[in-house]
């Protein structure tokens, strides 16, 4: 049978300790005590330091950069945990990596995506719960329960209460544009489409056409993530071309790798709106760039799947 798990516990690897810090504070629970670190050999080590067995625990933990050294803590502390005799282990990765590869498009390529759910369902993992995937379907690459919550409405209260006149949703990729589509449906505007062609495997992006009506109209873009704002800085100069009159942008995943947070603030952007996925401590935001917090989020999630409650009902 299996055993009684009505002590809920939350740790977190280095990746976002504010996150997890939030979290517990929207749960009123202290964050779980535990040692993460890396010897002097590179390798990691980790150390829980409060019984958790037989609890419910929640491991903290996005994948940003370094990328291969958190996944590495998380499944790290994901062993620990079983090992520990946790009585049920959720990894909590409110951004997936590796998620841009899911899918074998050029001969002799992995689907890191498959491969990252295979190690995390390896160490031990009982359920996932994440935050707008890359791609949805990345949900199957898991045997076990996947929830994967949307900061989609938290993008939307923040537009809906600026109130912008004449606004139109523009999604930056054809592949986002289901989604946008959703967030234009919830602010009642009308969508555009930028098409855009990646060129090889490199990280420049090029965008082509803009299928739609924004001419003298503001704009919102949304995309799952800005990783080094190649798709974002090019879709507002076609935008501008085509007479858009100002750009805003939304993003739940705000990677902002190398200097893309400078390039953002000193672009003809109006402002770029993402969330707290993953740390943007070192990043230059300037009030250029505004960071709302999935925690509410993640931390009503935790306390319903903890209760046996619907997280569905959330989005509801
Ligand atoms: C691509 O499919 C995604 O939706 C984003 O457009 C992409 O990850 C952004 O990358 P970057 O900021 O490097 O252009």
């Amino acid at each position: 049978m299996r055993p009684l798990i009505d002590e809920l516990c939350v740790f977190t690897g280095n990746a976002h300790r504010e996150l997890a810090q939030n979290v517990c504070k929207y749960l009123n629970i202290p964050l779980g005590q535990a040692e993460v670190f890396k010897f002097p050999n590179d390798n990691t080590f980790v150390r829980i330091l409060d019984n958790i067995r037989e609890r419910d625990v929640f491991i903290i933990q996005p994948m940003s950069a370094p990328v291969n050294d958190h996944l590495m803590e998380l499944l790290i502390m994901i062993d620990a945990a079983k090992r520990a005799s946790a009585g049920r282990v959720t990894a909590v990765v409110p951004y997936y990596g590796y998620a841009r590869t899911d899918k074998k498009d050029q001969p002799r390529v992995p689907i890191t995506a498959r491969l990252v759910a295979d190690l995390l369902t390896a160490a031990g993992t009982d359920r996932l719960l994440t935050v707008d995937l890359h791609a949805g379907q990345i949900q199957g690459f898991f045997n076990i329960p996947v929830d994967e919550l949307t900061a989609l409405p938290i993008l939307v209260r923040y537009f809906r209460d600026k109130a912008l006149d004449d606004l139109v949703v523009v999604a930056v990729d054809v592949g986002i544009s289901k989604r946008a589509r959703d967030v234009a449906e919830r602010l009642q505007v009308p969508l555009a489409i930028v098409e855009k062609r990646r060129e090889g495997n490199n990280a420049s992006a090029q965008s082509l056409n803009i299928i739609g009506d924004v001419e003298h109209k503001t704009v919102l873009t949304f995309d799952d993530e800005i990783d080094t704002g190649g798709s974002i800085l090019a879709a507002v100069e076609a935008l501008q071309e085509r007479g858009a009159q100002e750009v805003y942008s939304c993003v739940t995943h705000a990677l902002l790798s190398g200097s893309a947070s400078e390039e953002v603030v000193a672009s003809p952007l109006r402002e770029l709106v993402a969330t707290d996925t993953v740390p943007l401590h070192d990043k230059r935001l300037d009030g250029k760039i505004t960071v709302l917090s999935v925690a509410p989020l993640l931390g009503e999630a935790i306390n319903r799947i903890h209760k046996g409650l619907s997280v569905g009902a959330l989005f509801q």
